[in-house]
């Protein structure tokens, strides 16, 4: 599986338009601006609707107001994060594949969406007898705490990409080459 993901990778990697989006002058950090800017948008959205989940902002405004306003600008700002975000994959499949810190990045995204998922589906279904309440019931404080924590880490390892600490092309343990899936020739 991991080896067939990083032929995928080398076949992205060979592609003329990745190569010319990894080449290009403005292209590349004009997406990558737009990967940071929007952050703004989308977790800067997020963290007002969260506070407010946890009970220690905006405690006098109902939960449906604020997800009401806010929610719209938190998916419209999380569909630019994932264009961007798959156009900066794009752009160098391999070693971005082949990063600890975008895998780790991954795994924190598919937490936060379990998260969303069941803050929607479960915590959320009987608002109506919590909406005006200051402090929301135990379970939308968790909820948002761990929002909270995962998009934090997802932001942190999403920094550290850049850094090539534990690039294959470098000596590494033998844990950063079973986990970043770095492929060790046979000497
Ligand atoms: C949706 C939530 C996301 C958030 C909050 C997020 C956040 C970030 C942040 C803060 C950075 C560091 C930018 C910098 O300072 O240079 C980053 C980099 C990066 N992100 Fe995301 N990201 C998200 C989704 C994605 C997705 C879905 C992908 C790919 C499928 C992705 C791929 C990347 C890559 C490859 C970099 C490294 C760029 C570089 O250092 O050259 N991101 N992300």
């Amino acid at each position: 599986m991991s080896l067939s993901l990083l032929s995928f990778a080398q076949w992205l990697d060979s592609q003329a338009w990745s190569i010319a989006l990894h080449e290009s002058f403005y292209m590349y950090p004009l997406i990558e601006s737009t990967h940071v800017l929007t952050l703004m948008l989308f977790v800067g959205t997020l963290i007002a609707v969260d506070l407010r989940l946890l009970g220690v902002a905006f405690r006098n405004v109902p939960v449906s107001e604020m997800t009401g306003r806010m929610l719209p600008w938190t998916v419209a700002g999380f569909v630019v994060m994932v264009i961007t975000g798959a156009l900066l994959f794009y752009a160098i499949p391999v070693r971005t594949y082949q990063s600890l810190w975008f895998r780790i990045k991954l795994v924190l995204l598919v937490a936060a969406g379990i998260n969303i998922w069941v803050m929607h589906r479960r915590i959320l279904t009987n608002r109506s007898a919590w909406d005006d309440s200051p402090r929301p019931p135990r379970s939308a404080r968790i909820s948002a705490a761990v929002s909270l924590a995962t998009w934090a880490g997802v932001i942190v390892t999403g920094r550290f990409i850049a850094y090539n600490w534990f690039d294959c092309d470098r000596p590494q343990p033998d844990w950063v080459i079973f986990l970043a899936g770095c492929v060790v020739d046979d000497v």
